[in-house]
C-alpha cells in the first residue's frame, strides 16, 4: 500500500523560518526526495510527486527552476509550495524577478514567452515567495543549491571535473544536491587527494561511502536533457547513505500539446521528447 508523503512544514514567506523549520526536521527525519528543474512543466511534475507516494520519504526538497520554459508556472509553483519542505532559488525563478527588464530587452522567444505567460499566472504572494528564497541551504550533513555551490549568485554549471573540484572546495557537508544542467550525475571526491569523479548513477540504489564526500545532480523533473525523456528526480536516506535516481514517465503527448495551446514556440515542446 502506497503511502502519503507527509511535508515536513511547507515554505512560508519567512525564509529564516522556513529554513529553522526544516532544519529541525532533517534532524528527526531522514529519507527525502529531492527535484529540480520543474519548469512549468505541470503533467511531468504530478508524475512525479505520484511516484514520491510510493515511498514513505519525511519531506520534499526542491532545487529551484520551477517556471520558465513551460506553460504552467501559476500551478506548478502553487504545487511546490504545498508540498516542499524547502525550496531554493533557480536561475529562472532570479529572471522572473527581473522579468521586466528582460521583456524590455531583446531575448529568444524560447525565454520572453514562458516569461510573459509567469507575469500573467503568478500574482503579488507567489512573487514575494518567490523572492525570499534562499540560494543555498545547509541542513548538515545536507546542502542543497540549483548550481553550484562555487559563487552561487552565478549558477555556474558542473559539467567538467574542474566545476566539481571548485563546487567541493565551497562545500562543508557531506553530500549536496543540485540541478541546473539537466543532467543527473554523482561525483565522488576522493578526501586524500582532494580529486573527484563523475560515475553515472543508473537506477539501482547506490550505497554512498561515509569517509567521502558527494555531490549529486538530481536531473530534471519537466526537462530532461541526458537523452531519456523520462522525468528525473532522487532519494535519499541520510542515515543508510543510501542514493536512489529515479526516472518517471509521464504522458508527453499531453504535455506538448499543452505548450502548444499556450502559444510556446515549438522548440520548447518538441525537446520534450528529444530530451536535450
Ligand atoms: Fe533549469
Amino acid at each position: 500500500m502506497p503511502r502519503t508523503p507527509k511535508p515536513l512544514n511547507p515554505n512560508t514567506k519567512s525564509t529564516r523560518k522556513a529554513t529553522t523549520q526544516a532544519t529541525s526536521a532533517i534532524a528527526k527525519n531522514s529519507f527525502f526526495a529531492i527535484i529540480s528543474d520543474i519548469h512549468a512543466n505541470i503533467d511531468a511534475l504530478e508524475a512525479i510527486l505520484a511516484d514520491i507516494r510510493d515511498f514513505p520519504v519525511n519531506g520534499i526538497l526542491c532545487l529551484g527552476d520551477v517556471v520558465g520554459y513551460g506553460p504552467e508556472p501559476g500551478a506548478c509553483l502553487e504545487k511546490i509550495m504545498d508540498t516542499c519542505a524547502v525550496t531554493v532559488l533557480g536561475n529562472h525563478e532570479a529572471m522572473l524577478l527581473l522579468a521586466d527588464r528582460i521583456l524590455d530587452e531583446d531575448w529568444d522567444v524560447p525565454i520572453r514567452k514562458p516569461l510573459q505567460i509567469a507575469k500573467e499566472q503568478l500574482g503579488k504572494n507567489e512573487l514575494e515567495w518567490i523572492r525570499d528564497l534562499p540560494i543555498t541551504v545547509d541542513l548538515d550533513p545536507i546542502t542543497l543549491s540549483h548550481a553550484s555551490l562555487n559563487e552561487p549568485p552565478e549558477f555556474h554549471y558542473i559539467h567538467e571535473t574542474t566545476e566539481a573540484e571548485a563546487h567541493f572546495a565551497a562545500q562543508s557537508t557531506f553530500i549536496s544536491f543540485n540541478g541546473h544542467t539537466h543532467v543527473p550525475a554523482l561525483w565522488e571526491e576522493n578526501p586524500e587527494t582532494l580529486g573527484c569523479r563523475c560515475l553515472t548513477p543508473g537506477e539501482k540504489p547506490v550505497r554512498l561511502t561515509p569517509s567521502k564526500r558527494y555531490t549529486v545532480n538530481v536531473g530534471s523533473v519537466g526537462q530532461p536533457r541526458d537523452g531519456d525523456p523520462r522525468a528525473s528526480y532522487a532519494l535519499y536516506d541520510y542515515q543508510q547513505h543510501l542514493l536512489l535516481m529515479r526516472r518517471v514517465t509521464y504522458d508527453l503527448k499531453k504535455a506538448q500539446a499543452r505548450f502548444q495551446k499556450a502559444g510556446l514556440p515549438a522548440h520548447n515542446a518538441s525537446r520534450l521528447s528529444k530530451a536535450e
